[in-house]
């Protein structure tokens, strides 16, 4: 499986920036999580990077900020139809741009080894995706935080741990990146997370730590 970092907060050279989020992944699915704040960004890295943002089996939403839904309408009118996998909040709007809105209220798996935590405190969900390397969690902004999120979809899916979380960890404090260090092989703090948190996984679990930023490909 692949991720393609669309867009990260750390920007990178010929590709576009802006605070946001939003993966492509390449696997037993086609599937984009999160649509970062601009569809201007989505278009212009997408096809830097060499990857089409058609032909999606569904879309991923984690929470209702715009820095993860500012692109959902672009990626409505390349995939008409398509499936919407989000949080309760704002159907009216995801209808107009196009998706088949499944709204989640609990956790639960949405495609042969995909799951979702579903909304914690009824806000953010995160997703697990099987790999042939064990359980990728993505996560959006970690606002309910990121081990709980984690420890959500370990419950879900069955499997005792992470192989990589990766995402915005939302400025966590040193214990919440302990408690996921203890559930998770890898650890990939992007998005919001802060430079704490990287200097922190960084020096703390060096063995632990991916670095991500925009344009990052990661083959699991
Ligand atoms: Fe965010």
């Amino acid at each position: 499986m692949r991720l393609i970092i669309l867009n990260d907060n750390v920007p990178a050279e010929g590709l576009l920036n802006d605070w946001g989020w939003s993966v492509l992944v390449e696997g037993r699915n086609r599937f984009i999580f999160d649509a970062d704040t601009n569809p201007l960004v989505l278009a212009h890295n997408s096809k830097a990077l060499g990857v089409s943002l058609n032909d999606l089996d569904f879309a991923f939403l984690s929470h209702w900020h715009y820095d993860h839904y500012g692109g959902l309408p672009y990626v409505g009118e390349l995939n008409p139809g398509l499936r919407l996998y989000a949080p309760p909040g704002n159907r009216a709007m995801a209808l107009r741009w196009g998706f088949d809105v499944m709204e989640v209220f609990t956790a639960g798996e949405i495609a042969k080894g995909i799951w979702t935590s579903g909304p914690l405190d009824d806000f953010e969900q995160a997703l697990g995706v099987e790999t042939s390397s064990g359980l990728v969690v993505i996560v959006g902004c970690s606002h309910p935080g990121v081990d709980r999120l984690t420890k959500a979809l370990l419950d879900v899916s069955g499997y005792e741990k992470a192989h990589l979380v990766i995402g915005g960890y939302h400025g966590p404090s040193r214990r919440t990146l302990d408690r996921l260090a203890e559930m998770a092989e890898f650890i990939a703090p992007a998005h919001c997370s802060g430079d704490f948190a990287k200097a922190y996984v960084r020096k703390t679990y060096p063995e632990k730590y991916v670095g991500v930023m925009t344009g990052s490909i990661i083959e699991v």
